[in-house]
């Protein structure tokens, strides 16, 4: 199923395009098209060049650690992204591996690592669903990650299939329109709360 945006103005078709289904076809992903996921989260712009995030990544076909990603995910998530044929965590380091000090961006840069491997993946016809309704620090305790490391967001990762194979509350979100703020409310300049005027227009 696709989803596109009804964008307010023109964007590129891959943003229109990228999607966070719930349902998932029962399909595996090659492992060819993972590495140029993670490729494309490699090349994502990141404060000090730090690249301060990881992936722990778990594929159905490794029913041990699929089991393990699973478990860290609240009881909503796990309904309907068993389904997806691979989940992952993205990891964020929040000190610089130079001095230690604080990266007050690490989560940023993590989250722009993710948001370019999303638009990968949907140029595969991929999607990818990001969550926060996960337990970091049980996922800390099950994958054994070091204590300058915190997991950000989990994701499920797969090609988008059929509403009908979810429950009735699931299916009927994921057929409702999407929505979003106009850019009017969220773009200022000169002021907090003053709209941008190229944004009213
Ligand atoms: C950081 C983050 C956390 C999210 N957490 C969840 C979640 O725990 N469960 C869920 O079903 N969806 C989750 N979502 C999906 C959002 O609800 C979804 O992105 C939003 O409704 C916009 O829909 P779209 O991605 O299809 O445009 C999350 C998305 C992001 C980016």
């Amino acid at each position: 199923m696709q989803k596109p945006a009804p964008s307010d103005y023109p964007v590129h078709e891959l943003i229109r395009e990228r999607w966070s289904p719930r349902a998932f076809a029962d399909t595996p992903i090659s492992q060819e098209l993972l590495r140029s996921l993670f490729e494309a989260a490699r090349w994502a712009p990141s404060s000090s060049n730090e690249q301060p995030w990881a992936y722990l990544v778990a594929t159905k076909d490794d029913q041990d650690s699929f089991q393990k990603m699973l478990s860290v995910l609240v009881e909503f998530n796990v309904g309907w992204a068993k389904s997806a044929p691979v989940l992952a965590l993205a990891i964020a380091k929040l000190s610089f591996a130079r001095n230690n000090a604080p990266n007050r961006n690490a989560q940023y840069d993590t989250g722009a690592a993710t948001a370019l491997l999303s638009v990968e993946a949907t140029a595969h016809g991929l999607a990818v669903h990001q969550m926060a309704g996960f337990d970091p620090e049980k996922a800390r305790q099950v994958f054994g990650i070091p204590a300058a490391w915190e997991a950000i967001a989990a994701l499920a990762i797969g090609y988008s299939g059929d509403p009908d194979s979810l429950p009735q509350p699931l299916k009927v979100r994921e057929l409702a329109p999407r929505t979003r703020k106009p850019i009017a409310e969220f773009v200022m300049a000169g002021h907090w709360g003053h709209t941008a005027p190229f944004a009213t227009k």
